[in-house]
């Protein structure tokens, strides 16, 4: 088989390495991918992941057998309807069930519809009706733009004029354009989070091992919310009758409830959820693989993903098997992350045969990697158990010669106590 896999971060980096594994995958090729993942014999292909007409030309043209789709803003742009309408294989969803990403609003409905378990919210236009609902409920409280936001639209406000700065931001200032015109105002969730993964085709959902991100900038869970600064999985202070419920309480009628709705889901489908002393609810939905959450959930994937896409794709079941042991993945960022940063700064080679280096703000200059973007690599390894696995990746980092970067020291901590 010959694959392409859109997108050109961390994520996608682990999913193209992880099709590659299948002996009956001969080619790999990611658009626009980074150079980074080169060293894995992924072909880098200099097809922007908005550019449909481009990206359907190259899959044709290299008889491609069929597409993933890694990141949110191409899906939510109707990638993989043109790409059926062209009359090729593309997994991920329509533009229309991308939507359980692409508007807070639209997830709240669908929850609402189908008794799944979230916090209580309302939606506003008006700036005036938004204030005056926040202040009649109190802090903390929770500001979200409706649509997406390159994950800067969510504010966990801890005071009431915290809110509504928030608000004023998103409704008179227009922060986030269109997608910050709607907000979704949700009642604050206490409790520690998880991210739970799954295969889902319409109704079939095949839930995949748990996670936990690190959104935080800093060490102890401080400074500003960034796209993730490293993952691990499993999470054993998650009990699995939690991630149990969760499977029959959100995903399995959220899947169904996206039929219902006239807009089925065939994708990755991730909830992010709290572990609530009510039990598990969720604080979103996204349409695709998360980051960080893939870099430690597939190498844990011990059947083949690409066995798994193309049996979902010809609507038979999937063999999914996992492994029983720990993944660790740290994220190495540029200085100033997610603030402004220097790009251009040389990357350092890790050639720890005990970790894997997924790449992701990266660009090549004279034949060396630089620096190009905040979130710049993970280095990931995995051990019988959480401890061993982080071992290795600290070990492996301690070693790197890192200039202008940094990365989170204590990845696991809620874990590892
Ligand atoms: P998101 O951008 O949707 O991933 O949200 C960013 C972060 O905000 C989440 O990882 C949570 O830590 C926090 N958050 C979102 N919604 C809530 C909520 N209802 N209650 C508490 N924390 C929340
Ligand atoms: N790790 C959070 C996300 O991918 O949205």
């Amino acid at each position: 088989m010959k694959l392409l896999v859109i997108g050109s971060g961390g994520r996608e980096h682990a999913i193209a390495k992880k099709l590659a594994e299948d002996a009956t995958v001969t080619q790999v090729f990611c658009a626009p991918g980074n150079p980074g993942m080169k060293k894995d014999g992924i072909e880098v292909v200099p097809v922007a992941e908005n550019d449909q007409a481009g990206l359907l030309a190259f899959a044709k043209e290299q008889a491609v057998d069929w597409t993933f789709v890694g990141p949110e803003a191409p899906l939510a742009a109707g990638l993989v309807d043109a790409f059926e309408s062209a009359g090729l294989k593309a997994f991920g969803p329509s533009k229309d069930a991308a939507m359980i990403e692409g508007s807070k609003d639209f997830a709240k409905q669908l929850m609402v519809k189908n008794a799944i378990p979230t916090g209580a919210y309302q939606t506003f236009t008006d700036f005036a009706k938004a204030k005056a609902y926040v202040e009649a409920q109190g802090a903390p409280i929770v500001i979200k733009a409706d649509g997406l936001a390159a994950g800067k639209g969510v504010v966990v406000a801890e005071t009431v004029p915290q809110a509504i700065a928030a608000l004023s931001e998103m409704l008179e200032d227009n922060k986030f354009g269109a997608s910050g015109a709607r907000v979704v105002v949700e009642e604050f969730l206490a409790g520690e989070e998880f991210s739970l993964l799954a295969f889902v085709r319409r109704d079939k959902v095949y839930p995949m091992v748990i996670s936990q991100d690190h959104k935080r900038a800093f060490d102890g869970d401080k400074g500003p919310n960034t796209g993730g600064m490293g993952a691990y999985s499993p999470v054993p202070q998650i009990p699995q009758e939690m991630v149990d419920e969760a499977v029959q309480r959100i995903l399995i009628p959220a899947a169904k409830g996206m039929i219902a709705n006239g807009t089925p889901f065939t994708g990755i489908l991730y909830a992010g959820l709290i572990a609530t002393e009510k039990g598990p609810k969720v604080i979103e939905f996204n349409a695709r693989f998360g980051d960080p959450e893939t870099q430690v959930v597939l190498p844990r994937l011990k059947s083949s993903l690409a066995a798994i896409i193309s049996a979902l794709l010809a609507d038979e079941k999937p063999v999914i098997e996992w492994a029983d042991n720990a993944a660790f993945g740290v994220v190495v960022a540029a200085d100033g992350y997610p603030g402004t940063y220097e790009k251009g700064r040389p990357i350092p080679l890790i050639e720890d045969p005990e970790v894997t280096v997924y790449y992701a703000g990266v660009s090549e200059t004279a034949g060396q990697l630089v620096a190009a973007g905040g979130r710049l690599f993970l280095v990931e390894a995995e051990g019988e158990n959480l401890p061993e696995a982080q071992e290795k990746v600290y070990r492996a980092l301690a070693a790197a010669k890192l200039t202008g970067m940094f990365y989170r020291k204590d990845i696991g901590h809620r874990a590892l106590k």
